[in-house]
């Protein structure tokens, strides 16, 4: 063996090995063109990353998983909730979607997520009744299945379902919320019967954004000048302080001792005015320092704690209701190309993560408006929000990338980004006439036009299309 080879290995070994033991990652699929899951897993292989949590068990996904080793959470969406209060759907769940993975070579599975924020108050209490059910069944199943010791049955929970009061507002005042407190005691008491983790997601960003009088430092890891004083416990950061809320509700119901995994935590880099890469950078630096070094927190002092970050990959489909910054959570931009240099060796040693391989893209073409193409200007508008209403414009708003494009280049990225969505019809650069083919990259130093990837979704599209060609083929010369 060279030199050369060996310090190559040792390169290879490096990246491989060099994430924190307790890093996840979340992958959602909510996209216009999800990349490959083959290409997906490599990518988490070759970023060393070896637990992926997913939000459904999508059998694509789930074989793409297949002989990894990759620990993965699989999820039952909130919509599948109220078949699962039935024993026999949970169960048929279970063997279909966990125990048929169990095998050598299989797909790791270490936690079915029963449900993603079925508490929400968005959901007008829809889950209340079914969540905890249908967590005892997919358990029960598990457990009869004769796999429930390594495979444990979990419910992602927001972190709104504790709080501390206004009166009193510190982490050790912290208690369920008062609408749910039963039945979270009961779900809190079920998790620690079946050696289960209480799994929350944890949104300092969500902090800021909500709130503009949150003070910027303390949702980041390097110090404030306002920390919260706790019993003489200074809190310098709110996820600290949230993390510390949940041990001390899970405490006032005599469950202190809880393991407790965070489902999601992370920075969104485009949407608003906050979502930017330097926070981002800034937030994930911090928090991989601590948890390289198994920092804990003040009521949890050198804990290893399992997180799970949000998320791997941008998914342009997510709904905009929460706000524009949706779609923009991820490490990965769209295409699996890293956004920013991450240090998740703790050491403070900054790397890009490696790139998604083998993606493809559409050809380098893109859609501009074209305002002397005979359109009619009076449609400009409309053409615009129809475009909008089916693609992502999320980056042209207030604080985001593309917001200081003038009118024009407003209307050729909504145009391009429909273009785009559409795998670069022909038909849909239109726009009633406004608007135009170009070669020309229009992208500008803060704002990138997209082109799209080749999704499996499309390969499907182009594959129709390939055997109807074929078909044709065949009636014009037999
Ligand atoms: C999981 O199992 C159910 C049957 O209970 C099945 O309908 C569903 O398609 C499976 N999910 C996936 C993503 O394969
Ligand atoms: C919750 O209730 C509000 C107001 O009654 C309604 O607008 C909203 O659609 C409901 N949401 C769900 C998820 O049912
Ligand atoms: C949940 O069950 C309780 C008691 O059975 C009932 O009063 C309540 O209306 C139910 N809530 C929903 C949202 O179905
Ligand atoms: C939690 O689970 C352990 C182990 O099964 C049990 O000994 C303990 O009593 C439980 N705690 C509560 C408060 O139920
Ligand atoms: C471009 O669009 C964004 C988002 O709709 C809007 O805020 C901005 O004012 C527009 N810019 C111009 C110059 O029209």
């Amino acid at each position: 063996m060279s030199a050369y080879q060996i310090s190559i290995c040792l390169i290879v070994v490096g990246i491989c090995c060099s994430w924190a033991d307790g890093l996840g990652v979340n992958w959602g699929t909510m996209a216009t063109h999800p990349l490959p899951p083959k290409i997906v897993v490599q990518l988490l292989k070759d970023n060393g990353i070896r637990k992926v949590k997913i939000f459904d068990a999508d059998a694509a996904t789930m074989n793409a998983l297949a002989g990894s080793g990759i620990e993965v959470m699989v999820a039952i969406p909130n919509n599948m909730l109220g078949y699962m209060i039935d024993y026999e759907t949970a169960k048929k769940w279970v063997n279909q979607n966990v125990t048929r993975y169990n095998f050598q070579g299989g797909v790791n599975i270490k936690y079915v997520a029963v449900g993603n924020e079925p508490f929400l108050t968005t959901y007008n209490g829809s889950f209340l009744n079914l969540t905890l059910p249908a967590l005892q069944n997919v358990q029960t199943a598990l457990n009869n299945a004769g796999i429930g010791d390594t495979i444990k049955a979990t419910v992602p929970l927001n972190a709104d379902v504790y709080n501390s009061p206004v009166s009193n507002p510190v982490p050790s005042a912290g208690r369920f919320r008062a609408d749910i407190n039963d039945l979270m005691t009961e779900i809190v008491m079920f998790l620690n019967q079946s050696g289960a983790p209480f799994t929350v997601n944890i949104y300092p960003f969500l902090s800021l954004y909500d709130n503009p009088n949150f003070p910027v430092d303390y949702a980041f890891f390097d110090g404030t000048s306002t920390p919260v004083v706790d019993n003489g416990i200074q809190y310098t950061n709110v996820f600290d302080a949230n993390f510390d809320t949940l041990v001390s509700a899970l405490n006032a119901v005599g469950l202190g001792n809880l393991p407790i995994i965070v489902g999601e935590v992370g920075w969104p880099t485009d949407g608003d005015i906050n979502a930017k890469v330097s926070y981002a950078q800034r937030f994930y630096n911090g928090l991989l320092r601590r948890l390289t070094v198994n920092q804990g927190t003040p009521l949890r002092p050198n804990q290893y704690i399992e997180v799970y970050m949000f998320s791997l990959i941008d998914e342009d489909a997510k709904s905009i209701d929460p706000g524009n910054f949706e779609r923009h959570w991820g490490i990965f931009k769209y295409d699996g190309q890293p956004k920013y240099a991450l240090d998740p060796s703790g050491q403070g040693q900054n790397m890009m993560p490696v790139a998604a391989k083998g993606v493809q893209y559409l050809p380098q073409k893109w859609c501009v408006f074209n305002p002397n193409g005979g359109g009619d200007m009076s449609k400009l508008g409309d053409n615009i929000n129809y475009a909008c209403s089916r693609s992502d414009c999320t980056a042209l708003g207030y604080g985001s990338t593309c917001n200081g494009l003038d009118a024009n280049g407003n209307a050729s990225f909504a145009f391009n980004m429909y273009f785009q969505v559409q795998n670069q019809m022909t038909q849909s650069c239109f726009f009633q006439g406004l608007a135009v083919e170009t070669t020309q990259n229009p992208s500008t130093a803060d704002c990138n036009f997209t082109i799209q990837i080749v999704s499996s979704a499309s390969a499907c599209s182009f594959a129709t299309l390939l055997m109807v060609f074929v078909s044709v083929l065949a009636l014009l010369f037999f």
